[in-house]
């Protein structure tokens, strides 16, 4: 097992790393700047020109991914929801053959995606799957598959297939877009070359990341409380996954503005607040943050050097300036990296942790 890991002390933070190779895999062949295209020649021209509108159904880290997509599609005219997969049998909305019903798994083999995924089937939906398994019950039940291609994953706790679900997400969203309205959408343009420099950003938070010390510096915390608005929601609630997945300890992730109708009254100088910044209404946002500092807790902010959060935050974790598409990938990986220190400071099992299983074939 150790030679699996190579240099690093567990998968979990092997597979954190393996991010710019991984993103780089998932876009190869797939994206053109050049000529401004989405290849995805995985379909045919046109192929979802007849979709009105698309459901996406997963669970845990999936779902925030496939939250990320629909996000994504929802901005490019395109009706969309999120659903979990584990609800979708008492709260799936309304199915006909031309809803596009897409099941978001890295393994393919989560029970609860299975039945939702056989649900719209039997009601006519036309399905797709976006794994990370060739070969696994999903990819070959579902009318279509997009495979992410980030190579095995052997923590419980998923990191770089977050990021290339939410990588293929957002293509294929540009892709269904196009498709459906006939011209491909105003901001295709500006976000692939967006995309291609992926890769190199990545490689530039690893190497500079002061998420190490953050960790450290908020060890003794009650709770750890994460928001973000827009694209940087799914990033909100899948950072507060994983910290209470491999750390044991309480995280909540929500989105920003709704901090006031609630969650506010468990602020203390003892919950840190991760604050997200992705471009999208950012001045809201960091009122919000500012509105837990006055009640004491300290606030950190992702987001890029010379933000107007990174002054008015108690620390910061950097990330490069990119599309507000992408911002919220670039902010998950920090987040994944202070779940990654916060546990090994607390000696947890990181890669097995208590409880769960890499594949949930059970509902
Ligand atoms: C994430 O860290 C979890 N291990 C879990 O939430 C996982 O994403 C969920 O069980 C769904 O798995 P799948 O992507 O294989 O369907």
């Amino acid at each position: 097992e150790q030679a699996g890991k190579g240099e690093y002390d567990h998968f979990m933070l092997k597979e954190i790393n393996e991010q710019p190779t991984s993103l780089a895999q998932a876009i190869e062949g797939r994206v053109d700047s050049a000529t401004e295209r989405i290849a995805l020649s995985d379909f045919e021209p046109d192929t979802f020109e007849d979709v009105d509108s698309v459901q996406f159904v997963a669970c845990g880290t999936s779902y925030h991914a496939a939250l990320y997509g629909s996000l994504t599609l929802n901005q490019a005219g395109v009706q969309s929801t999120a659903l979990l997969a584990n609800e979708y049998s008492v709260s799936a909305p309304p199915i006909d053959d031309d809803t596009l019903v897409i099941a978001v798994t890295q393994s393919g083999e989560t029970a609860d995606t299975l039945t939702a995924l056989r649900r719209a089937d039997a009601e006519g939906a036309r399905t797709l799957t976006v794994t990370n398994v060739v070969g696994s019950t999903a990819a070959r039940e579902a009318d279509d598959a997009l495979f992410i291609r980030a190579g095995p994953e052997i923590g419980v706790a998923a990191t770089k297939t977050f990021s290339s679900q939410a990588v293929m997400l957002t293509l294929l969203g540009q892709r269904i877009a196009g498709d459906l309205q006939g011209e491909p959408p105003a901001d295709l343009k500006s976000l692939l070359p967006e995309l291609e420099s992926m890769p190199g950003r990545l490689d530039d938070l690893l190497a500079s990341s002061a998420a190490e010390s953050i960790a450290e510096q908020y060890s003794d915390s009650q709770s750890y409380f994460f928001i973000g608005r827009g694209l940087g929601f799914p990033v909100a609630l899948e950072g507060a996954l994983k910290f209470k997945e491999i750390t044991y300890e309480h995280a909540e992730g929500f989105a920003s503005g709704e901090l006031k109708h609630g969650p506010l009254a468990l602020v203390t100088p003892e919950t840190p607040v991760f604050a997200i910044f992705t471009g999208q209404e950012d001045e809201k946002t960091l009122k919000n943050a500012e509105e837990a500092q006055t009640r004491g807790a300290p606030v950190i902010a992702v987001c890029p050097d010379g933000h107007p959060a990174v002054k008015a935050a108690d620390e910061h974790l950097s990330i490069p300036e990119t599309e507000p598409n992408l911002a919220g990938l670039l902010a998950n990986v920090q987040l994944q990296l202070v779940s990654y220190y916060a546990a090994d400071l607390l000696d947890r099992p990181i890669d097995k942790p208590r409880n769960l299983a890499k594949s949930v074939t059970v509902e």
